[in-house]
């Protein structure tokens, strides 16, 4: 698929075929994902990969939104390692979150490329998740939850609204 379709045809999947993604096909995603730009290049992510059917099931405790994970095939979990992101602690800002988005969005249209479906259901920055998650996951101190990919192979193909809107464009002045 040449990049230009893919994003301009890609829609969240919520709906998933009752059949399995190949392990290599879920290599091919976190690479796309590790491919994202970051702040300073720091790719500060790590990507958890869950496939189990009764992990997929818990979904619906950690963020309700995400409880369609029980029917996908496979959930990435994505996730910030503090240690490594472009930040300043003393002025309280980091760029985790934002390099963890770009990575998410890799991974989701990488997804689309490879026929496969994909939603983003948010971890980060919601504190209730973000703590539900490290705990049920056993998740290391320095690492934060960032986006739960839920995907499978698509069991239904939502439309493409226009979305365009020239009137949001400001050319050379606002
Ligand atoms: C940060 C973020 C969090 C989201 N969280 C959820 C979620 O928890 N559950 C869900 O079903 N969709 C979630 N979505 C998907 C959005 O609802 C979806 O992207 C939006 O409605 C636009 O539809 P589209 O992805 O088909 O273009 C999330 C998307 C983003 C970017």
């Amino acid at each position: 698929m040449e990049l230009m379709e893919g994003l301009l045809t890609r829609r969240s999947v919520r709906k998933f075929e009752d059949k399995p993604v190949p392990k290599e096909i879920l290599e091919q995603l976190v690479k796309a994902g590790e491919y994202a730009p970051s702040a300073h290049n720091t790719r500060p992510w790590e990507f958890l990969v869950l496939q189990n059917k009764d992990i997929l099931k818990h979904f619906r405790v950690v963020q309700r939104s995400a409880l369609f994970a029980e029917n996908a095939a496979a959930v990435i979990l994505v996730c910030g390692r503090e240690d490594l992101s472009f930040s300043r602690e003393k002025e309280g800002w980091s760029y985790i979150d934002i390099d963890c988005a770009a990575a998410t969005e890799n991974v989701i249209l990488a997804a689309h490329a490879l026929g496969l479906g994909a939603c983003w259901c948010g971890a980060a920055p919601m504190s209730g998740p973000i703590a539900a998650l490290k705990e049920y996951f056993k998740l290391p101190e320095n690492v934060r939850p960032f986006s739960i990919v839920v995907l499978g192979y698509p069991a239904e193909t939502p439309k493409q609204p226009e979305r365009f809107d020239a009137s949001r464009i400001h050319w050379e002045k606002w």
